[in-house]
C-alpha cells in the first residue's frame, strides 16, 4: 500500500500545473488539497485491479490519478459552508479556510477538468482510442448527476429527514460507491480481453466495496475522533444526517459492512492469489481506523 501511496502522489505531483504558473493562487490551491495526505484508496483499487490483471502499473498512473482527481475535488465541495461546513480535512485546514471560499470553489472545478484532460491525453494510457473514450465515459458517469454529484444532492436534500434503508443505500452507492466502483473498471478497460465473468466478478466487488466503504465512513464519523480521523468527528449526528448508524444502530452497520466484506470476496472467487491485493483492501476498508 505504502509503494502505491508514493507512486500516486509523485503521479499527482507530475500532473497538477506548477504552483509558479498563473493564477498561482488557484494552482497553489490546487497543490494544497490534492498532495500530501489520504488514504489514496481510489488510485490503490485501480492499481491492485491492474496487478489481478496482469497489467503493468505504470499504464495504469493516468487512470489512477484521474479517479484521485475527482475524489479531491469532491472532498473540496463537501467541505464548503453551503455543503458539510469543515473546518478540517485530512489533518490539515480545509481548502476554503486555508484559502477562501472562491478559490476552492475553482480549485474544485480546475481539478475536475484535470481529471478527464489526463483521461483524454495521458501518454500512460496506451488502450486504444474506443477504450479510452470508454474510460472517459465511465469516470463522467460515476462523477455526475447519477453519481457522485447525484449523491451529494441527495445527501444534502435528506439532512433532518429520515431516510429508510433503500434510499440511505442509494444516497451511498451513489455519492461514494459510483467512484470506487470506476476505480476498479478503469483498469478493467485498460485491459485488452477480458473473460466476462472476471470482469463482472470485479464489478461486483467493487460495488460491495463501495457501499462498505461509506457505511464505514458513517460509523468512524460516529466512534473515532478528530485527531485520528484527520477530520471532525461527529458532523453526521451534529448536522441531522441520516447514516447507516442511525438507522442501524452501530452494532448493525458493523454487520452490514462485514457481510458486503464477505460477498467481495465471494465475488473474487474467479481469481487466485494475483487478487490478493483486492481482498487486503476490502478488509482494510471495513477495519480501518481513518
Ligand atoms: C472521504 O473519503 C469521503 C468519502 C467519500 C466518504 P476518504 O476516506 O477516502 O478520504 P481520504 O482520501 O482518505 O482523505
Ligand atoms: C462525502 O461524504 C462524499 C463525497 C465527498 C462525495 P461525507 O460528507 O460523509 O464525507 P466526509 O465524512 O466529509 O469525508
Ligand atoms: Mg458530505
Ligand atoms: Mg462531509
Ligand atoms: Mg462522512
Amino acid at each position: 500500500m505504502r509503494a502505491c501511496q508514493a507512486r500516486i502522489e509523485a503521479a499527482l505531483d507530475a500532473r497538477l500545473p506548477a504552483e509558479n504558473r498563473s493564477p498561482s493562487r488557484l494552482h497553489r490551491a490546487m497543490r494544497y488539497a490534492a498532495l500530501g495526505g489520504g488514504k489514496r484508496l481510489r488510485p490503490l483499487l485501480t492499481y491492485a485491479t491492474g496487478r489481478a490483471l496482469d497489467l503493468p502499473l505504470d499504464q495504469l498512473d493516468g487512470s489512477a490519478c484521474a479517479v484521485e482527481l475527482i475524489h479531491v475535488y469532491s472532498l473540496i465541495h463537501d467541505d464548503l459552508p453551503a455543503m458539510d461546513n469543515d473546518d478540517l480535512r485530512r489533518g490539515k485546514p480545509t481548502c476554503h479556510k486555508a484559502f477562501d471560499e472562491a478559490t476552492a470553489i475553482l480549485a474544485g472545478d480546475a481539478l475536475q477538468a484535470l481529471a478527464f484532460h489526463v483521461l483524454a491525453h495521458d501518454p500512460s494510457i496506451r488502450t486504444s482510442a474506443e477504450s479510452r473514450i470508454s474510460m472517459i465515459e465511465t469516470l463522467a458517469t460515476a462523477s455526475g448527476s447519477f453519481g457522485m454529484v447525484g449523491g451529494q444532492a441527495i445527501d444534502l436534500e435528506a439532512v433532518g429527514k429520515s431516510l429508510d434503508l433503500p434510499s440511505l443505500e442509494n444516497m451511498h452507492i451513489r455519492k461514494t460507491g459510483a467512484l470506487i466502483r470506476a476505480s476498479v473498471k478503469l483498469a478493467v478497460l485498460a485491459k485488452t480481453s477480458l473473460e466476462a465473468g472476471l470482469a463482472d466478478g470485479l464489478d461486483h466487488y467493487a460495488k460491495y466495496i463501495g457501499l462498505a466503504f461509506q457505511i464505514k465512513d458513517d460509523i468512524l464519523d460516529e466512534e473515532s475522533d478528530t485527531q485520528t480521523l484527520g477530520k471532525t468527528q461527529g458532523k453526521d449526528r451534529d448536522y441531522n444526517k441520516p447514516n447507516y448508524p442511525a438507522l442501524l444502530g452501530l452494532g448493525g452497520a458493523k454487520k452490514k459492512a462485514e457481510e458486503l466484506h464477505e460477498a467481495a470476496l465471494e465475488s473474487l472467487a474467479g481469481f487466485g492469489s494475483e487478487a490478493d491485493l483486492l481482498r487486503e483492501l476490502s478488509r482494510f476498508i471495513i477495519e480501518r481506523r481513518s
